[in-house]
């Protein structure tokens, strides 16, 4: 039994949804008494809770998200230094991935309702250099995949996507997991489904599944002595996937509360001056990792910023997320110092975007309560005209 959170003086931005420690006790005890401390039978478990979940073939279990994107890239065999089009409104571990295995990132702009990549952009970016398309699950919206997958295809390029805050969405009624040459979770613990820290690659292709399986452990063949690939030390110890296991079997809970706290936010602001929020396209559904709302600067009484900073005295931590954009950031304003006149929307969004406190256990009375705060920062701030 999950303790809900009420009413408390302050909150943060996340808070993971845990078992309580006497539900899983017996089964962490019989990993210690067993020996078999990592990748195990609770990492098989899990691995095949996914598959049945979403109806993916392969699902291999890693210790992270990033970990995973790194592998699923260098499975895949791109040629070193050719071109990935994927999004610059996302974490920077989606683009890390990509220096990682010696890929260079192309930057492409992203739709300004559902904040995911925009295919009608990505098309320009194609040349002879382009290896892959790399969409992102932006706050649990997957983006229009058969759009992704028709513009790959057209130009015989692979197709991955960092899923990794999509787990328990959906497109066309089809679980994420199964698009693409491969898709990638994370479960650490700022994500709706959690195992601590982890994260699981699914892919419909057997080889790639087999070969990625292999490179979770160094790349050692499974007589355990050869090296057939360049590995990661990436395995999943038991007790994350113990942790994992509770938190997958309650996916649709949790979903389905995260569904009623997002209407509850939506109600409370929806009608302040110049604030909006990501729509989810009719195509699929989210498992709504993040709550964020936009601040339009000409229409808003306060600024994203400056909301931002009076949340944080009034107890309620906010993230501006994802800010800056991935190409303003330090490690990648130098990649390609053109590429901002073409990443309007990122910049718009990056600039408006705050991410507020949401929490599957949390309840509508401290959902009222952060949005009392808010409403009191509106209050208090001087109208601004409209430009
Ligand atoms: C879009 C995106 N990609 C990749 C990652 C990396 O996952 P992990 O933290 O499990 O390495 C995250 C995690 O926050 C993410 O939000």
């Amino acid at each position: 039994m999950v303790a809900t959170i009420t009413r408390q003086s302050t909150y943060s931005i996340v808070c993971p949804t845990l078992p309580d420690a006497g539900e899983i006790i017996g089964d962490i005890r019989a990993v210690f008494e067993s020996g078999r401390v990592t990748v195990g039978e609770n990492v098989a478990a899990l691995e095949g809770d996914n598959c049945a979940h979403s109806g993916v073939r392969h699902t291999i279990a890693v210790s992270s998200g990033t970990s995973g994107l790194i592998l699923l890239l260098r499975a895949l065999n791109l040629p070193r230094g050719s071109e990935v089009i994927t999004p610059s409104f996302t974490f920077a571990a989606t683009s890390h991935a990509l220096i990682w295995n010696g890929l260079k990132t192309v930057f492409c702009d992203s739709e300004p309702d559902s904040f995911t990549m925009d295919v009608s952009k990505a098309e320009a970016l194609i040349n002879e250099n382009t290896s892959a398309i790399y969409p992102v699950c932006i706050f649990g919206v997957p983006g229009d995949l058969d759009a992704y997958e028709k513009l790959a295809s057209k130009y015989g390029l692979a197709l991955l996507f960092d899923s990794a805050q999509g787990l328990g969405s959906t497109y066309k009624g089809t679980g994420l997991g199964n698009f693409g040459n491969g898709e990638v979770f994370s479960l650490s613990p700022t994500k709706v489904i959690t195992a601590m820290e982890g994260g699981l690659v699914t892919t419909n292709d057997d080889e790639l599944a087999r070969v990625i399986r292999q490179m979770r452990d160094y790349g050692k063949a499974p007589d355990g002595e050869d090296m057939g690939w360049l590995g990661l030390s990436a395995r999943m110890p038991e007790i994350n996937a113990i942790v994992a296991r509770w938190s997958l079997a309650r996916m649709d809970e949790w979903v389905a509360r995260r569904i009623s706290i997002m209407d509850s936010y939506r109600s409370w602001l929806g009608d302040l001056p110049g604030v909006s929020f990501q729509k989810i396209p009719d195509y699929c559904t989210s498992t709504r990792n993040y709550f964020v709302m936009l601040l339009n600067p000409d229409m808003c009484p306060v600024s994203r910023d400056e909301l931002y900073h009076a949340l944080k005295i009034k107890g309620v931590q906010t993230k501006r997320y994802f800010y800056p954009a991935l190409h303003n950031q330090t490690l990648y304003k130098d990649t390609d110092p053109e590429c901002r006149a073409r990443l309007p929307v990122a910049e718009r969004i990056a600039a408006r975007s705050l991410a507020l406190p949401m929490y599957s256990h949390m309840s509508l009375d401290a959902v009222d309560d952060i949005c009392e705060r808010i409403m009191s920062c509106f209050t208090s701030a001087t109208i601004r005209p409209a430009m």
